[in-house]
């Protein structure tokens, strides 16, 4: 019940958002019931058409889910789609069984079947739920939402206001461009990117915060491929958290903050006083900013917290570098790219034959996810893997069960880099990042615009 009850109390303060964030029902057993399934969504404006998407509880975003640090969490997944599917709960450095990867750590769950999902999240913070099984389909199509594990002591705000963004790509109808969903030319490019943004779900919303009060963003971006850049503007505050894990406070500025697909960063905002007027969200998008939701100034909040720091997760303070596993990672392909050739399945393949299998690029040579793993370690050992982006388009990195910490970007060492769990990596760039596989199991290592991913930038390693 103490989740709904505290989902209910954070839910007052957000009582003026445009549109009710409600979280999932409870079961009598304290499994709260997920089901993804056909629904209906306003992703455009009110009174223009609504568009037929996929969506756990029946919205877009789903559900808000949220757990309590170190406490276990029960989810009961109901796939009543018409094809297979899996929850993957992106960032939880989670237990391996519970990670939700179709045919890597679990059997994809058939149409009308149901998975119950259990895990002790072991950091608080701002993290996101969608499925690992054809992923560039499933989440194009709405399945995606916030999953937020609360801090044992939580820090007070005056308002917790979870902000998912997402680029569709609509037809002019509004219903979602399913003709090319999973086409070469995004496989090959950038991805499938998007024309119309929504911010959780709707498009310009209007949403409340308090005069004077202190407000914490979570934002999420859940686009295939997109990459966003939040302009701070009037935000007058700090970044707190990067993928779900506490920083120390950094001053937002006046530079976008890029929030790559996955990636998630949370803001303390100091609301200006003056109520009743509002100032937009905007994005930097190539030349102009486009604005994406309203924030309107209502009434005083009655308290007044100046503490911004976040309580500490359990991560290491220091690795040891010099008995780590070294290992490379060469990513290729692409259009403009020099791939030439690269085993799939176990077949050494031309850049034409592989492109006629629908993929376009590889990692270490071998595109798709390979039987062998990237690499093996012992459970403890830090690991170095040094990534580089030979190819022509940016990727958002993701690994699986870790967060990883950059030491070094072309060639030039990085201190203090925050834990990630996705790193946005440009043309070219090379980075070295480094963590602790100490979580056992089978863990996917991949690009997390959803077109390279099933285009063949996938891997994965396993810790013993
Ligand atoms: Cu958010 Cu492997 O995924
Ligand atoms: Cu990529």
């Amino acid at each position: 019940m103490l989740l709904n009850r505290r989902t209910l109390l954070h839910g007052l303060g957000a009582a003026a958002l445009s549109k009710p964030l409600l979280s999932a029902a409870l079961a009598y057993d304290g499994f709260i019931e997920l089901r993804a399934r056909e629904a209906e969504a306003q992703l455009l404006a009110e009174g223009e058409p609504k568009t037929k998407v996929w969506a756990y509880g029946d919205r877009v975003p789903g559900p808000i889910l949220r757990a309590r640090q170190g406490e276990p969490f029960k989810v009961r997944f109901h796939n009543q789609l018409s094809q297979p599917s899996t929850v993957h709960w992106h960032g939880i450095r989670i237990e391996n069984a519970m990670d939700g990867v179709a045919n890597l750590t679990q059997a994809p769950v058939p149409p009308g079947e149901s998975f119950n999902y259990i895990f002790t999240p072991p950091d608080a913070g701002t993290y996101w739920y969608h499925p690992h099984s054809r992923t560039w389909e499933q989440l194009a199509r709405g399945l995606y939402g916030m999953l937020i594990v609360e801090e044992e002591n939580a820090p007070a705000f005056d308002l917790d206001l979870p902000l998912m963004l997402d680029d569709w790509r609509l037809t002019d109808d509004g219903a979602i461009d399913e003709t090319t969903l999973g086409n070469m030319m995004d496989k090959s490019h950038a991805g499938r990117l998007g024309n119309w943004v929504t911010v959780n779900g709707t498009s310009y919303p209007k949403i409340s915060v308090p005069a004077g009060g202190l407000v914490r963003f979570r934002l999420a971006n859940a686009s295939n491929a997109r990459v966003l850049d939040l302009k701070p503007g009037r935000l007058n505050g700090q970044i707190i958290a990067i993928d779900g894990q506490p920083v120390k406070p950094m001053e937002l500025g006046s530079d976008p903050v890029s929030i790559a697909p996955a990636q998630r960063i949370d803001f303390a905002v100091r609301i200006p006083e003056t109520e009743g007027s509002s100032f937009p969200l905007e994005l930097a998008m190539r030349d102009r900013g486009i604005e994406i939701a309203e924030l309107k100034i209502t009434e005083k909040a009655d308290t007044s917290h100046y503490k911004v720091t976040l309580p500490p997760n359990p991560l290491p303070l220091d690795m040891d570098l010099t008995t780590a596993l070294n290992v490379d990672l060469r990513m290729e392909g692409g259009a403009m790219g020099s791939l030439q050739q690269a085993s799939y399945k176990g077949e050494l393949l031309t850049i034409r034959e592989l492109v006629r299998k629908g993929n376009a690029w590889a990692f270490n040579g071998v595109s798709g996810r390979p039987d062998k793993p990237l690499f093996t370690v012992k459970r403890g050992r830090t690991v170095i893997v040094n990534m580089m982006n030979e190819t022509a388009w940016p990727h958002a990195m993701h690994f699986h069960g870790h967060h990883v910490k950059v030491i070094e970007r072309n060639g030039k060492p990085v201190a203090d880099a925050p834990w990630r769990d996705t790193e946005l990596m440009q043309r070219n760039d090379q980075i070295q990042v480094a963590f602790p596989a100490d979580n056992p199991g089978k863990w996917m290592l991949h690009c997390h615009m959803l077109e390279h991913q099933v285009a063949g930038m996938a891997t994965w390693f396993e810790v013993i």
